[in-house]
């Protein structure tokens, strides 16, 4: 009895015909290597964002106005935890560890989401960022539930319904504050004015403008484009901010009959550039952050280690 092993020719064609079939690529299936160096850089981006992420929340747990603000926040700050080790889990399966992504990210050889580069000034910031910052991850993310690699698609569902817990949590406290003094419905509007064009840049760069779109949808990866999304979170968003009674600062925002969504201004690209290369207002404080708490865990990590080839030699 013979057994070939597949050509490198039948290999390809199998990991073709799992795509074209809207099927799961799973972590000991073959697969392109430019299709894993892709994912990984994607998932790896998106564990970073979720642990930077914790930073700006997590500047207001001890001055949220009651017990049960406080609580909701740190629970919230966890799960965003517990998403970047859900997403560094997923990215180990395809053959990096978290330990060599941790560095790439405290080195600024990855990225993490631009967003979380901007400074929380107001508890309103806590609200804001859980209706648009949680809701455009969210009309991120719903559609990787769907991802052709299995990992990453089973870890976003788990993450998913965390978000969107987020999100309704975020404008539940947005509805508390609209519904109070005249200085809290400022404190709102003065921070939805300064989110607003930042979430919008959380989709990415304008479809002429993204290089990765096109090779990442063809892997199913991605299933709509940049532009498609920002779409979806504008025409989402813009009844949620009428009940606020809060205004969206656009000028150029509104109601297009014809193509039955909205019309909505440009934002700021060269900020997002400035913000994405390092120089928005609170990079270099988010990586100080980091590389200091990555130090200060040094000892946990040697503890951890010494205890497993102790527990190693016994075996
Ligand atoms: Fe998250
Ligand atoms: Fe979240």
């Amino acid at each position: 009895m013979t057994s070939t092993a597949p050509s490198p020719a039948e290999l390809e064609e199998r990991f073709d015909a799992t795509i074209a079939a809207d099927q799961r690529i799973e972590p000991r299936d073959w697969m392109p290597e430019a299709y894993r160096r892709s994912l990984i850089r994607q998932i790896a981006q998106h564990a970073h964002s979720e642990i930077i992420g914790m930073q700006p929340e997590g500047n207001w747990l001890l001055r949220a106005p009651s017990l049960r603000r406080r609580a909701i926040l740190l629970a919230k700050v966890q799960d965003e935890a517990g998403h970047g080790m859900y997403l560094y889990a997923a990215a180990e399966t395809l053959g990096v560890d978290r330990e060599e992504l941790t560095e790439k990210l405290i080195d600024s050889k990855q990225k993490y989401s631009s967003i979380f580069n901007y400074p929380t000034l107001s508890w309103a910031d806590i609200g804001v960022i859980g209706w648009l910052v949680d809701g455009a991850a969210i009309a991120n993310q719903v559609p990787l539930c769907r991802c052709s690699y299995g990992p990453y698609a089973r870890a976003m569902i788990r993450i998913c319904k965390e978000e969107s817990f987020h999100q309704r949590q975020g404008y539940e406290s947005l509805l508390a504050l609209t519904a109070g003094t005249e200085a809290q419905k400022r404190m709102v509007q003065e921070s939805v004015d300064r989110w607003w064009w930042p979430s919008l840049m959380m989709f990415g760069p304008a479809d002429g403008d993204s290089p990765n779109t096109h090779q990442s949808m063809a892997w199913g990866i991605k299933r709509h484009t940049n532009d498609e999304l920002r779409q979806r979170f504008v025409d989402m968003t813009v009844p949620q901010a009428a009940v606020l009674g809060v205004t969206l600062p656009d000028p150029d925002l509104r109601w297009n009959d014809e193509r039955q969504a909205h019309d909505f201004g440009e934002p700021d690209w060269s900020e997002f550039t400035a913000v994405v290369s390092g120089a928005g207002p609170a990079n270099r404080q988010r990586l100080d952050h980091r590389r200091r708490a990555h130090e200060n865990g040094a000892w946990v990590r040697e503890a951890a280690q010494a205890y497993a080839e102790k527990q190693g030699a016994r075996a």
